[in-house]
């Protein structure tokens, strides 16, 4: 059966670096508080006029490099990102034509901090059904740009940053051993809307707005939400949480990264941790993650690595694959 392998990775983060006790001083807040309750100890803030696309067009090259292909081998482009440059046209198609990309098709995936999730899942269909060979995928935000500058509850929490993975059709066996996607799941439930948004919009209020965030609301549905979508990648493969190499979370809080792998018996060691360094990028975070786990030589050829993520909508998803 055709299964979605990747085969290239890439990331980038913006020069500056903000450490915790940068905020003091502008909100009133603490090195020790943000570290006690999230794990967050910097993240990195795009520069002025640097934008969404910016970032994305760097960590595609990346990825591309890696992958050893050039904007001619892709078939299509799926951007995830809630910080697209304009509301429209898609970021997307910005990135295709910088990459030189005069074929195929691009187009921007919105489901926030699952988007890469979202983005990965609708690749591996388009590939599976034979609609396209090879997909670069990537994750990119600027979540600085939407953020409450005066909100301690929110704007500690965020980082700009970008990753991709180029993901190409191959033939393989049709079992848990194939190298590639093995399964993925999708979920979403508006009722929680208001718990996570951004509170502008071109067709509410004419404006971009700020994020807003009920984060002790978040927090109680994050782990049910995680184990739910792990739960179901378990139920269709017949695998568990032992057969796993690698747990890649989405990276939005440390205390729910431990809680979810504590709740589904998956060892700490296996679990990659990056949200110290560049606190919640939405959907760049699992990207961010993989790829340096990938680069330093953590995630070898043929491990299995569980991918998940849960954000605003809700919206959660996971994805199994073999690397
Ligand atoms: O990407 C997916 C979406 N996002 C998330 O997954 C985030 C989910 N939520 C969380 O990570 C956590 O709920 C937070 C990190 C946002 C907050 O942690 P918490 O343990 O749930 O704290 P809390 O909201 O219950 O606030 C505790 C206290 C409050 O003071 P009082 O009411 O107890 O006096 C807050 O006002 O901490 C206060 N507080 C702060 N203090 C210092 C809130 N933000 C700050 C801050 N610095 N930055």
């Amino acid at each position: 059966m055709i299964r979605s392998v990747i085969t290239g990775c890439g990331s980038y983060s913006p020069e500056r670096v903000m450490k915790n006790t940068d905020f003091e001083g502008i909100v009133e807040t603490s090195d020790e508080w943000i570290v006690q309750r999230t794990g967050i100890r910097q993240r990195h803030i795009a520069a002025e006029g640097e934008t969404t696309a910016d970032l994305a067009e760097k960590a595609a090259r990346e990825a591309m490099a890696d992958a050893g292909v050039t904007a001619a081998d892709l078939d299509l482009i799926i951007l995830a990102t809630s910080t697209p440059n304009n509301t429209f046209p898609a970021t997307a198609v910005e990135v295709q034509h910088r990459l030189g990309m005069d074929h195929g098709a691009a187009f921007d995936s919105q489901a926030v901090c699952t988007g890469f999730i979202f983005a990965l899942t609708t690749a591996d269909q388009y590939i599976r059904t034979g609609f396209a060979k090879r997909v670069l995928v990537i994750g990119a935000e600027t979540f600085s740009r939407i953020l409450d500058w005066e909100d301690r509850s929110t704007c500690v929490l965020f980082g700009d940053g970008a990753g991709a993975v180029v993901v190409e059709s191959s033939e393989q066996a049709g079992t848990n051993g194939d190298r590639g996607i093995l399964t993925a799941h999708l979920r979403s439930d508006g009722a929680h809307k208001d718990k996570l948004y951004v509170d502008g919009g071109p067709s509410s209020t004419g404006t971009v707005g700020y994020l807003r965030m009920e984060g002790r609301e978040v927090f109680r549905h994050a782990v049910a939400m995680i184990a739910d979508v792990i739960e179901a990648a378990y139920a269709a493969t017949g695998l568990t949480s032992r057969d796993l190499d690698w747990f890649v979370p989405h990276q939005a809080n440390k205390r729910i990264i431990d809680a979810s792998a504590r709740k589904l018996g998956i060892d700490p060691s296996k679990v990659i941790i990056t949200v110290d360094r560049h606190g919640n990028t939405s959907a760049a975070s699992i990207p961010l993650a993989l790829c340096e786990a990938v680069g330093d030589g953590r995630i070898k050829r043929g491990d299995l690595v569980m991918l998940e993520a849960m954000g605003g909508g809700f919206t959660w998803g996971s994805l199994l694959l073999r690397w």
